[in-house]
């Protein structure tokens, strides 16, 4: 398949670049910008993308342009760093700017066609930056300016190196998305072979090829990343696969009935095996308190649990696994792996003597994609749109201590929110949004009665992929009735507060 490459050298637009050219339909892979042994000459590389950076060209330790990027001779289009870096390393000249530009700017484009193509001679585009080009190599010509820009945009004599000062991945600036288009399409000649209907062609010749006669097992979760991923191994291999689906105590109201449910619509009867392991990891979790500690209790359970329900189905080869593409891209990052605030608890970790191979169908695609293959595998709505809901689940929601009891009142809290915010349009735009319990007693009054029950909170985040939110601003109307309906139907909770914190420098999370 026509595939173009971004090399990482670690902007925080890189991801954002990927998903423009994927929404063009075009298949396209971030790379460690040091290309770790991968291969830039390979025949349906149809062009490379070099992404900006936090570092400077005039750094010392500044990453360089590896030298198979020209050697490749393969259209190559350099944003911000990456064209800083495609002119120091052509012979020319990038000096400290005397200050940054950053924000809006009026692009004037001096040479129209090529990405200009059918675009007007301005445009406004986004600036961030503080070093400019001050010498052009030979090789290279301005076609774009800006007011504190002279080389905006340049091209080398052929038409096939290109580089913009300017981030065409964000919406600010209003034509980016053409101007990529132009470079994927006219410079590159990729076709849009990316659809839906044939990534899961792909797939499933894939999972048949790898997989061929052996048998795969699988932790679900419900959500709709192992979900998508069981229904596709499905349709590869059928009854090769079984699916385990472990009931932890620590789902919502009518969690556990609605994913046993769905699956067996999607799957068919016995391709699932539900394992009830509620009490056991109630009575773990008994007297704890710190959320670490529950975090790495929930893990180890969860894992024995899965072990046991594995080995009553005899050896299984593989171990089928809903991972995504943040997931593999977070690691090669220039600026290393993000700092990992909480343990985030992944099947991955597997004892070893269980002896499986993993297999990943989705870990070439964004969560956007993984939705739209689930829309096109039947795969019900409410799967589809179904917020993250973490691996440890209730039990990083109830501070302290985890009780049945508490677990009750929690799952009636966030039933209410969530059937509440589902009436207004907000939902949809919500990354997620849950109820917390507070097990402290705060004082009310009702009726002639003091009473002293818990607090519930509300929380609820925008947010384009968890690693930072920002509060959602719900209407007075629907926070009134959330917290008239809680506390008039939630026996031991007294008062709702709601969180108008964002991340930073909160977390999502309470625990
Ligand atoms: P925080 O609370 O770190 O959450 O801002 C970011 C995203 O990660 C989810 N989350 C978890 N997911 N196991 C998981 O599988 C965990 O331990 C865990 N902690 C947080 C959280 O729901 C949010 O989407």
């Amino acid at each position: 398949m026509d595939t173009i490459v971004i090399l990482d050298f670690g902007s925080q637009y890189t991801r954002l670049i990927a998903r423009r050219i994927r929404e063009l339909q075009v298949y396209c892979e971030i790379w460690p910008y040091h290309l770790q042994g991968r291969r830039l000459d390979l025949p349906e590389i149809k062009g490379i993308i070099l992404s900006g950076s936090p570092f400077s060209v005039i750094d010392k330790n500044a990453p360089s342009l590896p030298p198979q990027v020209l050697a490749s001779n393969k259209p190559v289009l350099g944003i911000c760093y990456g064209m800083q870096l495609l002119i120091s390393s052509l012979g020319g000249k990038v000096v400290k700017a005397q200050g940054r530009e950053y924000g809006k700017a009026k692009l004037t484009i001096t040479e129209r066609g090529g990405i200009f193509q059918n675009l007007g001679g301005e445009m406004v585009c986004w600036m961030s930056h503080g070093d400019s080009v001050k010498e052009l190599p030979d090789s290279l010509l301005g076609v774009a300016r800006t007011e504190d820009c002279e080389y905006a945009a340049v091209r080398d004599q052929e038409g096939k190196i290109w580089g913009i000062q300017f981030h065409p991945e964000v919406s600010h600036t209003p034509f980016g998305k053409e101007i990529l288009a132009n470079f994927v399409f006219g410079i590159c000649g990729s076709r849009p072979e990316w659809t839906p209907e044939s990534i899961i062609q792909q797939q499933i010749q894939w999972i048949r090829n790898e997989i061929k006669g052996e048998k795969v097992i699988c932790a679900l979760s419900g959500g709709v990343d192992s979900v998508t991923a069981a229904v596709l191994t499905y349709r590869a291999i059928g009854d090769q696969l079984t699916c385990i689906f472990v009931n932890n105590g620590l789902l919502r109201k009518g969690e556990p009935e609605k994913v046993l449910h769905n699956m067996e619509k999607l799957l068919g009867k016995d391709r699932v095996i539900y394992a009830d392991a509620q009490e056991r990891f109630l009575a773990e979790l008994k007297g704890v308190l710190d959320p670490e500690e529950k975090r790495k209790i929930i893990g180890r359970v969860f894992i024995e649990v899965f072990e046991e329900e594995a080995q009553k189905l005899g050896q299984a080869t593989f171990l089928l696994q809903g991972t995504t593409y943040p997931d593999v891209i977070e690691s090669v990052s220039v600026s290393g792996p993000s700092a990992r605030i909480k343990t985030h608890h992944n099947v991955g970790g597997l004892p070893e003597h269980m002896n499986l191979r993993v297999i990943e169908p989705l870990r070439f695609l964004f969560k956007d994609e993984v939705r739209k293959l689930a829309g096109q595998l039947k795969v019900p709505e409410d799967i589809v749109w179904r917020q993250p809901f973490p691996g440890p689940g209730l039990a990083v929601r109830i501070i302290g201590e985890v009780t049945e009891e508490r677990l009750e009142v929690l799952r009636e809290l966030d039933f209410i929110i969530n059937q509440e915010l589902k009436r207004s349009p907000i939902y949809k735009k919500l990354w997620q949004s849950f109820g917390v319990l507070v097990p402290v007693r705060s004082v009310g009054v009702m009726g002639d009665e003091r009473t002293y029950r818990y607090v519930g909170v509300l929380r609820a985040v925008m947010s384009e992929d968890g690693m930072t939110a920002d509060w959602s601003r719900i209407s007075y109307d629907t926070l009134d009735t959330i917290a008239r309906r809680v506390v008039n139907e939630v026996p031991g909770i007294g008062r709702m507060v709601y969180d108008i914190t964002s991340k930073p420098p909160a977390t999502i999370e309470w625990e």
